[in-house]
């Protein structure tokens, strides 16, 4: 997957669902590295509303219209974030930071990493200012409670919470 030239990051997350926080942050990342790998998480602990699938389709869908779009690899990943960089041969691990209370979980789990793996690096970019308040948590809880979500999604992303929590509520 890696020319010896190109420079390469994984940017990894739950993105459940993706937000525009970050298809800002992966939109300017490109600017700094030829290739991101946008690694979606499969942590069977986390109770997720969408699928890894599914997610993955989301984000693939919402760059399908970006000119930069084979730039962008859209995997997933499970266990160890940084065996699965170690496997694919990249040694840059992307992150968005918001507001100082993201600090702390980042601050934990890069130092983590790096214990790991002292080969891989973190480096973490601001989420644009814009998007400060935006988080997959509250979009999903938002939706569910009727909020219109659109501009925080992309629209591929808000058609797909509008018939996920249809389908949720048909069960119940
Ligand atoms: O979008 P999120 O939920 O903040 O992303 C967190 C994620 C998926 C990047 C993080 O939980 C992770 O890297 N999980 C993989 C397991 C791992 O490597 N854990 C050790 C570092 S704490």
């Amino acid at each position: 997957m890696k020319d010896n030239n190109e420079s390469i990051c994984i940017y990894p997350g739950s993105f459940d669902p993706i937000t525009n926080g970050h298809i800002n942050l992966i939109e300017r990342g490109m600017h700094i590295f030829d290739k991101i790998i946008v690694a979606v998480a499969i942590n069977p602990l986390k109770v997720s509303m969408f699928t890894v699938e599914e997610r993955k389709d989301m984000i693939q869908q919402a760059f399908s219209g970006n000119p930069n779009s084979q730039r962008i690899i859209v995997d997933s990943f499970d266990g160890l974030l940084v065996e699965y960089a170690r496997n694919k041969g990249v040694h840059v691990v992307l992150r968005g930071l918001r507001a100082m209370s993201d600090f702390e979980y980042e601050f934990q789990m890069t130092f983590m990493n790096r214990k790991l793996d002292r080969t891989i690096d973190t480096i973490f970019m601001m989420t644009g200012l814009q998007w400060f308040f935006v988080n997959s948590n509250a979009i999903k809880q938002a939706a569910l409670s009727g909020a219109c979500v659109s501009g925080l999604v992309p629209d591929n992303v808000c058609d797909k919470l509008q018939e996920k929590i249809r389908s949720l509520k048909k069960k119940t």
